[in-house]
């Protein structure tokens, strides 16, 4: 899989491409990172990428004409290596990002993202050039290029090969539309507190079913709606069930709080 991406701040992708998942990604050739300063693009004297904005007010706005330029290098450069690549630009008024989105960016064979700067891109080349606007969130940053690297990570590590351990990925929060269970390392206690009995039992399918079990009911209690979207099997609902019961046997606030949302 490639990314090219076109940002005026290209060292601030170290952060992605030095170290970690991604970094090793990018050595063993599972994705490709293309960094491209339209800058590079610019034809006038002062090289310049951005203008104040028609009708006056604060801050300046990408101009057009060195953006466009480097979105064509970069499907041109993308397309000689095989790849067809469609056009994201990260905006905060694109559609918010969450897992499923992940997996159907994961499954395209390229991608040019746009960082945006300042007040943003002319609008004229969201018409021209993009086809999918994306946001990570609700707020503003400064610029799309902790939004690029966001996204890109969370797509590389769906890669096949990219982790070391195919399953992990799977069993992450939002994989399948629950939260992840908890998890612990040695020691077995910590002061009063002591790694739940069954996962040090051996037996695969009592942990397993204590996991999904987990999953479950942290899911029902931090974050009801993704249950509800996702719905439960027969099976799943009387886990459910059974974790809430001991939930309130045990703390007897986790029953009547989930009642008031
Ligand atoms: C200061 S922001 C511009 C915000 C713009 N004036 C607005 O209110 O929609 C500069 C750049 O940061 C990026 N950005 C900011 N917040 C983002 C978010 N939540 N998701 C994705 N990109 C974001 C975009 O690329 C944007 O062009």
């Amino acid at each position: 899989m490639r990314f090219d991406v076109i940002t005026l701040f290209p060292a601030q992708f170290t952060a992605l491409t030095e170290e970690g998942v991604v970094a090793r990604a990018l050595q063993r050739r599972i994705a490709e990172i293309h960094l491209r300063n339209p800058r590079d693009d610019t034809t006038d004297v002062h090289r310049s990428v951005d203008d104040r904005p028609y009708g006056g007010g604060p801050g300046m706005v990408m101009r057009y004409a060195p953006l466009r330029a480097a979105i064509e290098a970069a499907r041109a450069e993308a397309a000689a290596a095989g790849v067809r690549s469609r056009v994201a630009y990260l905006s905060p008024q694109g559609e918010r990002i969450h897992q499923a989105k992940i997996a159907r960016i994961s499954a395209a064979p390229g991608w040019v993202l746009i960082a945006g700067r300042y007040e943003g891109v002319d609008e004229r080349l969201i018409e021209d050039c993009v086809d999918e606007e994306w946001s990570i969130g609700d707020y503003v940053l400064s610029g799309g290029e902790l939004a690029a690297m966001v996204v890109m990570d969370a797509v590389i590590r769906l890669l096949p090969g990219a982790l070391g351990h195919a399953d992990s990925a799977r069993q992450d929060s939002h994989a399948n539309g629950l939260l992840d269970c908890p998890h612990y390392t040695r020691p077995e206690t910590i002061a009063d507190q002591r790694v739940p009995q069954v996962l040090l039992s051996g037996d695969h399918r009592a942990i397993e079913r204590w996991r999904l079990q987990q999953a479950l009911g942290r899911t029902w209690q931090r974050r009801p709606e993704l249950l509800q979207e996702r719905g439960m099997s027969d099976v799943e609902q009387q886990l459910l069930d059974d974790y809430l019961r001991e939930a309130s046997r045990s703390r007897p606030s986790v029953g009547a709080e989930q009642s008031e949302q």
